[in-house]
């Protein structure tokens, strides 16, 4: 098990098996009929992931703008249930297929906000493509129309995702098992 900042982190996906399956996401991406798409990757847990993921796309042929956007924490989402955009993009969605990128669907919350905050500014089409999937834990009426994988109920980092901002660094994603 790989130790990091002296605790174990075990590995829940390895970075093979995310690169592998970046591609098949692509693959499956490109095979949706998009009209001048606009990709945005929700800040901040999903920057590793939309970097791998745009990249397979090129792979894939599809060459789309790329924007971001920062929408309040998990924290702050969690106990207030308020949620709110903190950077937004600076695109017009007007007419415009949306391709959302998120690190993890769990709740729902973040991406319902996201997803209806495009559709009300007009975008024609807006999916969700996201790495890890806690659907155990979904409370909003939405899903994913590209999913890298079902998580189990637990809190992971890497590839991106942090606790108290440290392990994005990881290539892989994966648990914290000790605290020593
Ligand atoms: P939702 O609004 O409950 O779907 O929140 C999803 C967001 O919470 C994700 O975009 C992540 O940023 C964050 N999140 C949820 N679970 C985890 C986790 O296990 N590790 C790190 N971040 C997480
Ligand atoms: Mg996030």
């Amino acid at each position: 098990m790989p130790v990091i900042r002296n605790k174990n982190i075990e590995v829940l996906f390895s970075a093979s098996t995310i690169a592998r399956r970046n591609l098949e996401l692509a693959k499956d991406i490109a095979e949706r009929d998009y009209k001048d798409l606009l990709v945005i990757s929700v800040l901040k847990g999903s920057f590793i992931f939309a970097a791998d993921l745009i990249r397979a796309m090129h792979d894939a042929g599809i060459s789309p703008e790329v924007e971001f956007i920062m929408i309040s924490s998990y924290g702050a989402g969690k106990t207030s249930g308020e949620i709110k955009v903190l950077r937004d993009i600076d695109s017009d969605v007007r007419g415009r297929d949306i391709l959302l990128i998120d690190d993890i669907l769990e709740s729902g919350k973040t991406l319902k906000f996201a997803r209806d905050l495009m559709l009300e500014r007009g975008a024609r089409d807006v999916s969700i493509a996201v790495l890890l999937d806690k659907r155990m834990r979904r409370k909003s009426d939405i899903e994913p129309d590209f999913t890298g994988f079902d998580c189990p109920d637990v809190f992971v980092v890497g590839y991106g995702m942090d606790a108290g901002y440290a392990f994005r660094e990881l290539p892989f994603v994966g648990v914290v098992r000790d605290e020593e």
